[in-house]
């Protein structure tokens, strides 16, 4: 049973018929028998915004819904209940709806890089409005873990998230572990089957997986760890050579997103005041091994670890892009919504969520994968070693491979737990010393 009483149909204005825009349209015809029988009322889209009113679409334009380039139509018209904005970006879609907050209408979202950037205004303003602002689609595309940290992990303390967010740049590893191609050769596969970002820079240099982690953490910990603050690393230029490298290892590389929190050693406080939330938080490419669940995530599928204290460890995989899969956590958002649900933006009764304390980066504690090219000549083994030592790292594994003259021999070291600021100590060491043919490589290893 549900508290709605309304039977007129819930009335949408579409910003965006792009990819996920034109996959709402479909779904809110193949499935209208779902949605009724889940809500008790239609959906209806009573007007599309797009930037090109010319453009051929594919998709045709909902029964009943206008075109139109003009925001305001959307803001303004007393028949829309709720903005769904898909058209990504930051101005134009922080201008639609913050004005369809002040109108009145509810939001729904996809748009991980408005709410990770400038996200706290707009639950500020929603909250002032009492309007529900929702955005599953917004991390992970049709896997449900907003709602999961939001509703079902709510009795749990969240203890880590550790996942694979972006698809693209998973794509990216997967082809070129899988067929031993070189970098540019996979993102361009990647563009031709459209899992890329309109710009994507966002995808290969991290900052798409950024967004969708910042969103994570307030979900799962009720904290404000700001975008500019999260320390974030992609993949571009990945060398086939270092994924040949892990693999004799018995690793997978994968770019990461993890958020924890941090070891009681690292948590400053006033003594007698509670501990504040300190976590380690960033995006970087690492080594997974391959008997762990996330090394076997392939092609654009995304995973999310998550460590809670009641639930133990959960595993959600899935696809985490692309049309129908999107639309459809997007659709049932707008089903929450038509159910009237009150607002339960942050997930949080505080009005403001508190800034986390975070772990400088280079105080992280891991095993490293370093790859150093060098000339072949006696004593080189021992002098890059030696740099190591002189940073306190203990070398656990060594590969060397012959080279082909121009560019030295490969010398390839998997280390024990040491910290980042060390790990750069010596390879600065090792450059100074005009031990590195070229920067030196380097990697976590999970
Ligand atoms: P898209 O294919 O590029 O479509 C964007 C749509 O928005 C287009 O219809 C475009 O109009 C319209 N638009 C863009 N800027 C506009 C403006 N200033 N004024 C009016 N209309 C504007 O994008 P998408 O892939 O569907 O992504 C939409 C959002 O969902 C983004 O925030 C994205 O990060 C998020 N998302 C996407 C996926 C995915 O798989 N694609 C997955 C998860 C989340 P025209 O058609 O006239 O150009
Ligand atoms: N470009 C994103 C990805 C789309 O590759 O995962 C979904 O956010």
């Amino acid at each position: 049973m549900t508290r709605n009483s309304e039977t007129r149909p819930l009335g949408v204005g579409l910003a965006g018929f792009g990819t996920v825009g034109s996959g709402l349209a479909r779904l809110l015809t193949d499935n209208a028998d779902i949605i009724r029988r889940r809500t008790g009322r239609d959906i209806a889209i009573r007007a599309v915004l797009v930037r090109d009113a010319t453009k051929a679409r594919e998709v045709p334009l909902p029964a009943g819904a206008e075109l139109t380039t003009d925001p305001a139509r959307l803001v303004n018209d007393p028949d829309i209940d709720v903005l769904v904005e898909l058209m990504g970006g930051i101005d134009a879609a922080r201008g639609i709806i913050g004005e369809a907050l002040e109108h009145g209408k509810h939001v729904v979202t996809a748009n991980k890089a408005l709410l990770a950037e400038d996200g706290l205004a707009l639950f500020r303003l929603a909250r002032k409005k009492r309007r529900i602002l929702r955005y599953e689609a917004s991390v992970a595309g049709a896997i449900p873990v907003v709602e999961a940290l939001k509703e079902c992990l709510a009795g749990n303390r969240v203890e880590s998230l550790m996942g694979i967010l972006n698809g693209t740049s998973n794509y990216i590893l997967s082809e070129m572990t899988a067929s031993g191609i070189e970098f540019g050769e996979a993102l361009r596969q990647a563009q031709e089957l459209g899992f890329a970002e309109a710009d994507p820079t966002l995808d290969i240099d991290g900052h798409d997986a950024a967004h969708k982690l910042v969103l994570l953490i307030r979900l799962a910990w009720g904290a404000d760890y700001p975008y500019a603050a999260l320390s974030v690393r992609g993949i571009r230029g990945m060398a086939a050579l270092d994924i040949r490298f892990a693999r004799e290892f018995g690793y997978r590389i994968k770019l990461i997103g993890q958020a924890r929190m941090a070891p009681a050693g690292n948590t400053e406080g006033k003594p007698g005041a509670p501990a504040p939330l300190c976590l380690e938080a960033g995006v970087f490419p690492a080594l997974v091994h391959h008997t762990y669940l996330l090394a076997r995530v392939g092609g654009a599928y995304n995973a999310l670890r998550v460590d809670a204290n009641a639930a133990g460890p959960l595993f959600f995989h899935g696809r985490g892009a692309g049309s129908l899969p999107t639309a459809g956590a997007v659709l049932a958002d707008l089903m929450a919504v038509a159910r009237d649900e009150r607002p339960n933006n942050t997930g949080f009764a505080e009005p403001e969520l508190a800034r986390a304390a975070i772990v400088p980066p280079e105080d992280w504690r891991s095993p490293y994968y370093v790859r150093v090219m060098v000339d072949d000549t006696p004593g080189v083994l021992r002098d890059i070693s030696g740099c190591m030592a002189a940073e306190g790292i203990s070398v656990a594994q060594m590969i060397q491979k012959a080279g082909d003259g121009a560019s030295g021999v490969p010398l390839v070291f998997m280390t024990h737990e040491t910290t980042a600021r060390a790990m750069s100590g010596a390879l600065r060491r090792a450059a100074d010393g005009g031990l590195l043919r070229e920067p030196a490589v380097y990697y976590r290893v999970l």
